[in-house]
C-alpha cells in the first residue's frame, strides 16, 4: 500500500508527522489482526503554501500526478496569513479544491462521536459542486458574485452515500437544506426524496441549515446521517467540532468513484495560531489514519488505533484546546503506548 502525505502548512506537518508515527505502528504491529504483513510505503509530496513557495502552484503537476498514483492520501492541513493576498488561484485553499476535484472526491465523511454524551452522527458533505465550484463567479470592483448551483446527478450520487452509509448505521438520514429560500435547495430536497423511494429501509426527515445549526448544538443525539452540500456541511462540521470540544479531534475521509484515490485529512485547517508551538492536538490526524485503515480493509488495525485514541481522550495526556496542558508529543506516544500494550481491543 503506497500512503502518500501532503504535509502542507502550518500545523499539517507536526499532525502529519503524528499519524504517520502511529500508523507504521499500526501496519507493523505483531498483536492478532494487525496488519502485520501489510508492506507500506510512505512518500510526500510539496502541497498547499509550502508548494507555493517552493514552485509557484499550490498543486504542483508533479504531486497530483503523485496522488493519482497513490492507493492513499493523507493530507495535513493548508493555507495561512503568509498566502492570503496573492491572487485566487494560487491561494493553497484553491490547490486543495482543485485536488479534490481533480481526484473526483465528491463525497466528504465527517464523523462526530461524543461517547459519554450519546453523540454519534456522521456528515455526509457533498465536495466538488456547490457554490465552492458554481460559474459563473467574479471579483469585481464594488460587486461579486458566486453560484451555488447542483445538478441532478450529482445530488443523486452523494444522496445514494448517505443512504447507503445509513444502512450500516442506525438507518436515519436528515438531509439540509435552505429548501424555503433557495432554488438549488428545492432541487436537492427533491432529488433525494426520490432517491429514498428505493430505499425503504432507511428513513429520511428534511431539516433547513439554520435549524439543523441549532439542532446540533441542542440535541445531537437525533442525528445519524447528516447529508448535505458543500458549503453548509463545511460550517456545520465545525459546529460538530464544539461537541466533541475541540476542532482538533475531528477526522475526515474524501472518496470518489470507484479508482479514485481516496483522501484523509483532518476537518482543522492549518491553526497558524498553533504552529510551531508543539500543542498541536494530533487527534483529528491520526483519526483520520484510521479511517485510511479501515477503508483499505485493515478493519483490526483501525479499531486498534481508535481504541488507543478514545482511551487516551478519556484519561488523558490532553492538548491545551481540550483543557489539558500535554504536548502534541505526549499525545502521540500515549497513544503509541496504548496500541502497543493494549490486551484486548474494547
Ligand atoms: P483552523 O481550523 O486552522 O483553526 C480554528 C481554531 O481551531 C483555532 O483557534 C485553532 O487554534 C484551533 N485548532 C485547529 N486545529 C487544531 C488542532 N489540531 N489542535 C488544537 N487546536 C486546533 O481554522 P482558521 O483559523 O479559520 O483557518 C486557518 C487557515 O487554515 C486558513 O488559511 C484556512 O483557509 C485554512 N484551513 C484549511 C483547512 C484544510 O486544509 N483542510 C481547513 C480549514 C481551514
Ligand atoms: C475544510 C476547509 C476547506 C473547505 C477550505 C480550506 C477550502 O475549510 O476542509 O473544511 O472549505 O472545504
Ligand atoms: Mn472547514
Amino acid at each position: 500500500m503506497r500512503i502518500l502525505l501532503l504535509p502542507g502548512d502550518g500545523v499539517g506537518p507536526e499532525v502529519t508527522r503524528a499519524a504517520r508515527e502511529i500508523l507504521e505502528a499500526a501496519v507493523t504491529g505483531t498483536w492478532a489482526g494487525a496488519a502485520g504483513d501489510v508492506d507500506v510505503t510512505f512518500s510526500e509530496a510539496d502541497f498547499g503554501g509550502a508548494a507555493v513557495d517552493r514552485v509557484g502552484s499550490p498543486l504542483p503537476r508533479a504531486t497530483l500526478e503523485a496522488c493519482r498514483e497513490a492507493d492513499a492520501i493523507l493530507l495535513g492541513a493548508v493555507g495561512g496569513p503568509a498566502w492570503s493576498d496573492v491572487p485566487s488561484e494560487q491561494r493553497p485553499e484553491s490547490g486543495l479544491l482543485a485536488l479534490r476535484s481533480a481526484l473526483g472526491l465528491f463525497a466528504n465523511l465527517r464523523p462526530v462521536r461524543v461517547r459519554a454524551r450519546g453523540v454519534d452522527f456522521v456528515i455526509v458533505r457533498e465536495l466538488t459542486g456547490g457554490i465552492y465550484f458554481g460559474q459563473p463567479r467574479s471579483y469585481e470592483s464594488g460587486r461579486a458574485y458566486n453560484t451555488m448551483v447542483y445538478e441532478r446527478d450529482e445530488i443523486v450520487r452523494i444522496a445514494d452515500v448517505a443512504f447507503r452509509e445509513a444502512a450500516r448505521r442506525r438507518r436515519h438520514v436528515t438531509s439540509v437544506d435552505k429548501a424555503n429560500v433557495l432554488e438549488v435547495s428545492r432541487l436537492w430536497r427533491g432529488v433525494v426524496t426520490a432517491e429514498h423511494g428505493g430505499r425503504p429501509d432507511v428513513a429520511l426527515a428534511h431539516m433547513y441549515v439554520d435549524n439543523a445549526a441549532m439542532q446540533i448544538v441542542l440535541r445531537p443525539q437525533q442525528f445519524d446521517v447528516i447529508l448535505t452540500g458543500n458549503l453548509f456541511g463545511d460550517i456545520l462540521s465545525d459546529v460538530g467540532a464544539a461537541l466533541a470540544g475541540s476542532l482538533g479531534v475531528l477526522p475526515s475521509a474524501s472518496v470518489g468513484a470507484p479508482g479514485s484515490t481516496p483522501l484523509f485529512e483532518p476537518v482543522h485547517g492549518s491553526a497558524p495560531d498553533l504552529a510551531d508551538t508543539g500543542t498541536v492536538n494530533p487527534v483529528g490526524a491520526i483519526l483520520s489514519g484510521a479511517m485510511l485503515l479501515r477503508h483499505s480493509g485493515f478493519t483490526a488495525a483501525a479499531d486498534r488505533m481508535e481504541t488507543a485514541v478514545l482511551a487516551v481522550l478519556e484519561r488523558g495526556p490532553k492538548t491545551p484546546d481540550l483543557g489539558g496542558s500535554a504536548r502534541t508529543g505526549d499525545v502521540t506516544n500515549a497513544i503509541l503506548k496504548h496500541m502497543k500494550t493494549a490486551e484486548t481491543i474494547s
